[in-house]
């Protein structure tokens, strides 16, 4: 296709704001229409931003949403007319701003009742500074506006710049594993040609492959033999997993490459770790296995094979937020069918010993001893918040309460306020969202970017059950809430560990310090004690319900503790 007739856009919205209805809208139109236009249009929409923009509230996707939009030269920003502009839509279009798109405003939803297309128009133009005369009103479900949407895109979204002469450089902007193909990466050619057959260059990890099959995707696969810079499509090449696309990476020809890749390109950092251990320790290749092949399509998620005394083996994994990790773990129970162990999750700490070493720490057990720490740093974010003004107070009082360090508040409108803190990231991966969510009945949006680390002091808390020491319930916490969260700890333990035999004693210390004790009475009564004699039916149905219970247990010394109290320390507010 002609350069001047390709139009590659994306679309940002928020959650539910209706950006799937739309683009299926948008296909079926363009689907419709002989006009060469828009056919040129459709190439780009499917493959571009969609996929990324539906996960919530992670900043952590912000990599690979730039990239997306960098394969763009305009977007469409989507906003439901009975809502309003929430904080992950503005984090976006302020990036689709940095990348210089055209950006056209489409107010969504327009045939509900609630909709109040001037109020968000007004909002739009105050909160982003864009101008909404030309907005389009439209109702994905009823069809309406969708002809005018892309009439706009043909005539704002300028066509791709008409590279065609250079050496090849083609940025990757998605991937994903095909158990057929091998990886099928997503690419839009900024410069130069490229046709199936080639012998390619990742200019980033150096890896060579042939091309075996080329094409676009609109939205199903069409092979096609070359592809020329301005168009986006996607190739196959046998390559073996996810990380070895990555996205931001560009590709080249290896008997003409490029002089530089395109910028953009980092490698994706874990952010939260935990333990992942089979409450049956004969499951433990079968973990690796499923970890392995969940990496195939998953170039964020990290893990490496973790002994603990108290555990036995498992694996320590790292994953881009509490999302990210969630989606993994239900992975892993239902698709491969294992029973897991989950511990606290925790951020990267980095603490200084006495001879000037830096660790990383990705695991509390894993921190210094006391006496040879200098200093403890910890991630820092700062979050946004945009929120009805009512909530304000009460928002305020939670980033507070999570040691957030007031940065700024403005009225974005006169019923709508957005807010500024910067945080640790500690506080914020835990359950910040539904606490938010929860003070705010829904209606407050979050979203947060890394900003480096700093000095805390921070402490090790240790947990002792029965005596012995229970690494993976260990945490790491500032030393004015140490108290506090390890009287609130043993407490939780105590309600959640179940009675055993015996008197189990609970303890908090901070080295050899103890802060907080509880014991758990034994039990008077074994289960079965209550079948008098022969009652064979409903002894077999008491062991049964034990045995249901006992499921996601694991035995600690002679304790058993049950999955719940690994995740106790993340209720503690
Ligand atoms: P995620 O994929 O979760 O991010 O949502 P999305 O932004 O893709 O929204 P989606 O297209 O799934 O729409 C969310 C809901 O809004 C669905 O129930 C749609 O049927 C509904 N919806 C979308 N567009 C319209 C519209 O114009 N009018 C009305 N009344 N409902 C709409």
């Amino acid at each position: 296709v002609a350069p001047d007739r390709v139009r590659n856009f994306s679309i940002i919205a928020h959650i539910d704001h209706g950006k799937s209805t739309l683009a299926d809208q948008l296909l079926i139109k363009t689907d419709t229409v002989e006009n060469r236009d828009m056919q040129a249009c459709l190439l780009a929409c499917p493959s571009c931003a969609l996929p990324w923009m539906t996960t919530q509230s992670h900043a952590l996707q912000l990599p690979a949403v730039s990239r997306s939009l960098a394969a763009c030269e305009g977007c469409l920003l989507v906003v439901d007319a009975s809502q309003g502009v929430e904080a992950q839509t503005l984090a976006n279009v302020y990036l689709a701003l940095e990348n210089d798109l055209e950006i056209i405003p489409v107010l969504n939803k327009i045939d509900l009742p609630g909709a109040d297309p001037e109020r968000v128009k007004r909002e739009i133009e105050e909160v982003i500074g864009l101008d909404c005369s030309h907005a389009i009103m439209a109702s994905a479900k009823q069809g309406l506006g969708i002809e005018e949407i892309l009439e706009e895109v043909v005539r704002r979204v300028p066509p791709p710049a008409d590279n065609r002469g250079k050496p090849l450089r083609a940025l990757i902007f998605d991937s994903y594993y095909d158990s057929y193909k091998g990886v099928v990466v997503q690419f839009r050619v900024m410069d130069g040609e490229l046709r199936r057959g080639d012998l390619v260059k990742f200019m980033n990890t150096g890896c060579e492959y042939d091309i075996t099959e080329l094409g676009v995707l609109s939205p199903k696969a069409v092979e096609v033999d070359s592809l020329y810079a301005g168009e986006v499509g996607y190739l196959a090449a046998s390559i073996k997993q996810v990380a070895d696309a990555r996205v931001g990476d560009t590709v080249t020809l290896k008997k003409q490459p490029a002089a530089e890749a395109l910028g953009g390109y980092t490698e994706a950092q874990p952010m939260v770790f935990c333990g992942l251990f089979p409450t049956d320790a004969d499951q433990y290749p079968e973990l690796r296995e499923a970890l392995l092949k969940l990496q195939l399509n998953d170039a964020a998620l990290k893990f490496e094979p973790e002994v603990s005394s108290a555990m036995g083996f498992g694996f320590r994994c790292g994953f881009l937020g509490l999302l990210h990790m969630e989606i993994v773990q239900e992975r892993l129970e239902r698709e491969y069918d294992l029973d897991l162990i989950t511990t606290a999750p925790t951020v990267v700490f980095k603490a200084v010993t006495t001879d000037g070493t830096e660790h990383i720490v990705d695991c509390p057990s894993k921190l210094p001893p006391g006496n040879r720490l200098d200093s403890i740093s910890e991630p820092y974010v700062r979050l946004e918040v945009i929120t009805p003004k009512e909530y304000v107070g009460s928002i305020m009082e939670l980033a507070q309460q999570r040691r957030g360090e007031y940065v700024d508040m403005q009225y974005l409108t006169e019923t709508r306020t957005t807010l500024v803190y910067n945080l640790p990231l500690a506080e914020v991966v835990t359950d910040f969202f539904d606490a938010l969510k929860s003070r705010s009945r829904g209606y407050a949006s979050m979203e947060y970017a890394l900003t480096g680390y700093r000095e805390n002091d921070l402490v090790l808390l240790d947990i002792k059950i029965n005596g012995e020491m229970v690494e993976p319930l260990a945490a790491i916490v500032h030393r004015d809430n140490a108290y506090y969260v390890g009287k609130a700890l043993v407490k939780r333990l105590k309600e959640l560990i179940p009675r055993q035999q015996f008197k189990v004693p609970i303890q908090a210390a901070i080295g050899a310090r103890v802060v907080a004790s509880e014991a758990i009475p034994a039990l008077r009564k074994d289960v079965l004690a209550k079948c008098y004699g022969g009652d064979i039916s409903r002894k077999k149905k008491l062991l049964k319900k034990q045995a249901a219970g006992k499921k996601r247990m694991k035995s600690l010394g002679k304790v058993d503790v049950p999955q719940e109290a690994f995740m106790a320390v993340l209720q503690i507010n």
